[in-house]
């Protein structure tokens, strides 16, 4: 996910959604599978002691052998080939040298390219056993990405998305994360329209913040990405330029799919070959 003020330059048309046939729909599944299928692959490797760099360099080799590219290197400046976030951090963690503890979480982001088509999901994990508040949140994180999806259809809004969202999250004493969103797809990486996760809220000079009411059509592909914090929503960019953390150090969550407006509802490109689309995985 990007920033909220998002700048196009990727994108064909500036401000405007590209509406996709049958075959695009076809290179989205490809896409896709392969980038559901990393995160698959993932689920038995993440344990104590391992390295998120290790993390990264699996899912680096399973895209390549899987005839596919990984979107994120070289994207904007970054060099690897997920995003993994621990803990307190929202979005955007660089892999590295740092080993998982018993009780981490984190979420792993993988974007794949496959014959030209992205596609972009991410899961939460956990290393060894999660704390009760952690796996409510993972949970509630999850719940809400659905409850986003599942509104999805020809003549909803995208405001119907992030009040399907920010409704579950809320509910459940957490809150959502406004500084980031969720973003269309396709040929390019990240495309309009925006995809904020909440319906409406007020910034703390009084501004308030109305998600648009952009009616949805079929054919038009976009992620669901919303981040969810156990806390305050507030981001703090570390001054490595990419690693996005709650200011008050709270424990984030978030999940990703990639889906597709269809006749009747939607289409999610991203979905687990081997249901492991939540934790726990075991
Ligand atoms: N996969 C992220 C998203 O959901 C974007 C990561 S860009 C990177 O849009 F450069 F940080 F990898
Ligand atoms: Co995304
Ligand atoms: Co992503």
């Amino acid at each position: 996910m990007t920033e909220t003020a998002i700048d196009y330059e990727e994108s064909p048309r500036e401000g405007e959604i590209t509406i996709h046939d049958a075959a695009d729909f076809e290179g989205m599944r490809k896409a896709g599978r392969v980038a559901a299928s990393a995160l698959d692959m993932l689920t038995e490797h993440v344990t104590p002691g391992v390295t998120t760099g290790a993390l990264d360099d699996l899912v680096r080799e399973f895209v390549f052998d899987h005839g596919a590219i990984p979107a994120t290197v070289g994207y904007r400046g970054y060099r690897h080939s997920s995003c993994i976030s621990l803990n307190h951090v929202i979005c955007h963690g660089i892999p590295g040298p740092k080993a998982l503890k018993n009780g981490d979480i984190m979420n792993i982001d993988v974007t794949v390219i496959v014959d030209g088509w992205h596609g972009d999901t991410s899961r939460m994990y956990y290393a060894g056993e999660p704390k009760v508040k952690a796996r409510r949140l993972i949970d509630a994180t999850y719940d809400a990405m659905m409850a986003g999806i599942e509104s999805v259809k020809p003549g909803a809004t995208l405001r119907d998305i992030g009040h399907a969202i920010q409704t579950l999250a809320e509910g459940q004493g957490f809150s959502v994360v406004r500084d980031f969103c969720g973003h269309g797809l396709g040929r390019v990486f990240h495309a309009p329209p925006n995809i904020v996760h909440y319906a409406q809220f007020k910034d703390s000079f009084g501004g308030v913040h109305r998600a648009s009411n952009t009616v949805l059509r079929q054919g038009m592909f976009f992620t669901i990405e919303p981040m969810i914090n156990n806390g305050r929503p507030d981001v703090k960019l570390l001054k490595d330029g990419w690693t996005a953390v709650s200011r008050d150090k709270s424990l984030s969550a978030q999940f990703e799919h990639s889906i597709g407006v269809t006749e009747t509802g939607f289409e999610i490109f991203t979905k687990s070959p081997k249901g492991l689309d939540q934790p726990p995985y075991a």
